[in-house]
């Protein structure tokens, strides 16, 4: 599938428990879809590699920088899942380990999603840069996260509009 066929294309953004960086990520690029004019063509979700935190709303501190943003995030966090890789068109992962896992689990699951680092498309980063989890740390984490994730999320759309990702 590609931004140019009819069915919208379809990204999921994968962190360790989708809480913090990924329902982050989600929001920060519905967000700019939507100020673009182009739900039609995009679809997005968000799932965690871990389920310690399934069914939970995103982190407070999240939604508090979103919301500082104009930005609305949305839950309820999930684990990620065998059918993800059929059912999306891009994984992208905010972190090594989080790419690591995806791809032992993408190995024994059948499907079409590409598995890419987030910060792969952050102009500004070294290659195989993460969004570092803010969990365990203070609220400037967060700050960092939502600059990382929205400067790679404006990256990543325009080069889908540009004509797709290359290797797809
Ligand atoms: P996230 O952050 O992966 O960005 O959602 C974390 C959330 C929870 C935990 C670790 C990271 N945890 O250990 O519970």
């Amino acid at each position: 599938m590609s931004p140019d066929s009819n069915d919208p294309y379809r990204v999921l953004f994968v962190c360790l428990g989708n809480i913090c960086r990924s329902p982050l990520a989600e929001g920060v690029f519905r967000h700019l879809v939507q100020e673009a004019g182009l739900d039609h063509a995009y679809e997005a979700d968000s799932a965690g590699t871990g389920a310690w935190h399934a069914g939970e709303d995103p982190d407070p501190r999240s939604q508090a920088v979103a919301g500082k943003h104009g930005v609305s995030l949305q839950g309820p966090a999930r684990k990620v899942e065998m059918d993800d890789f059929s059912n999306f068109d891009l994984i992208l992962a905010m972190d090594q380990d989080n790419r690591r896992n995806l791809e032992e689990l993408g190995s024994r699951a059948p499907g079409h999603a590409q598995l890419r680092l987030l910060r792969d498309f952050d102009p500004e980063a070294q290659s195989g840069a993460e969004v570092p989890d803010p969990y365990y740390g203070g609220p400037d984490g967060f700050d960092q996260a939502y600059e990382l994730v929205r400067r790679s999320c404006e990256h990543l759309l325009h080069e889908l509009e540009d004509g797709g990702l290359s290797g797809e």
